[in-house]
């Protein structure tokens, strides 16, 4: 890393493909390996929150306070870029996304690398995040010389994103951590997109996807949805919250479970495995609407969003 190579590592949400936040040129080739556009900035991690006045100027109480109760864990917080922030890691934008990861190996590499490291989700861009070594070997193969294993990431989706450039702080990405959990330290929190908000790319609506098209469904019309596209001769892979009473054979099929943290972690585990199948469409059963699914069902809607045909219209 410190020859501004690239290194993907384990964190606690998705793995990250890393490059020194100094060093221009290798946060470029970040960009390129990853094939994301150059204007949607990167975060970078730290190693604990004594850095946090290396990154970012003007830090308000409430991100301190976020900062003290959260990390290291699975939050990031947008704050104003000091200086000396590289445009290569911002997209020239005058905010930094600076988080403290708590996985063990990605504590041990940030120790002994010493600076910031510039990482985003180690996947193509578009595509489903890696939980495991092995799905960053997927995304890139040769092209990347070095990936640590940590095994499994425990949260399985990516970090909770706030914005600390507004009072009260703003929710850009939903996470792990809730609303009422960052409302509860930072004194309030205000949720969804502002006016001139930052670029996330994120948010851009399709991402996080598979290959296969992906239809969510609702609960009630699944065994009627799946019945329907076995009948039409399609491929199907299915996946639930629970067994249904749908002919189960018939579909290529994973069941992600009624626990939120336990369906998270699997996730993109599972979207993998099931785009492998070589499936025509592969149907989702839409979670609960409940704040402890938010940040699954914001991943589910995106993973669904590049889909043109309504789940109404299936198969
Ligand atoms: O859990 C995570 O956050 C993982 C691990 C590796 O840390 N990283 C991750 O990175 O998900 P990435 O690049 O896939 O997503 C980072 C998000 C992007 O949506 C990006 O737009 C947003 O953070 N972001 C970065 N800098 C920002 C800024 N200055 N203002 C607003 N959003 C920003
Ligand atoms: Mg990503």
């Amino acid at each position: 890393m410190r020859a501004g190579r690239l290194v993907a590592f384990p964190t606690e949400t998705v793995y990250g493909l890393g490059a020194d936040a100094r060093n221009a040129d290798a946060v470029r080739e970040v960009f390129a390996l990853k094939g994301r556009p150059a204007t949607h900035p990167l975060i970078v991690h730290l190693h604990d929150a004594t850095q946090l006045d290396d990154w970012a100027v003007d830090v308000p109480p409430a991100a301190r306070r976020l900062a003290a109760a959260f990390w290291p864990g699975p939050l990031t917080l947008v704050l104003q870029r000091a200086a000396r922030v590289p445009d290569a890691v911002t997209g020239g934008q005058d905010s930094v996304a600076l988080r403290v990861p708590s996985h063990p190996v990605a504590r041990a590499l940030l120790q002994t690398f010493g600076g910031g490291i510039a990482a985003p989700s180690a996947n193509r861009y578009g595509r489903v995040s890696a939980t495991c070594a092995a799905h960053v070997r997927d995304e890139f193969g040769d092209a990347l010389p070095c990936v640590l294993d940590g095994g499994d990431s425990d949260v399985g989706l990516e970090s909770t994103i706030v914005s600390c450039l507004e009072d009260p702080p703003r929710l850009l990405r939903p996470g792990a951590i809730t609303p009422a959990q960052l409302a509860a330290v930072a004194g309030g929190i205000a949720v969804g997109v502002a006016v001139n908000a930052p670029r996330v790319p994120g948010s851009t609506t399709s991402h996080y996807a598979p290959q296969t098209p992906v239809s969510l469904v609702s609960s009630i019309s699944l065994d009627a949805a799946i019945a329907a596209g076995i009948t039409a001769g399609h491929r199907l892979a299915v996946l639930s919250l629970r067994p249904t009473t749908a002919n189960a054979a018939s579909a290529v099929w994973l069941v992600g479970g009624t626990d939120p943290a336990v369906y998270a972690h699997a996730l993109y585990a599972n979207l993998r495995a099931l785009d492998k199948a070589g499936c025509d469409r592969l149907l989702v059963e839409a979670v609960p609407t409940d704040a402890e699914w938010d940040a699954v069902r914001d991943r589910l809607s995106r993973a669904a969003a590049g889909d043109d045909v309504p789940a109404s219209d299936l198969p």
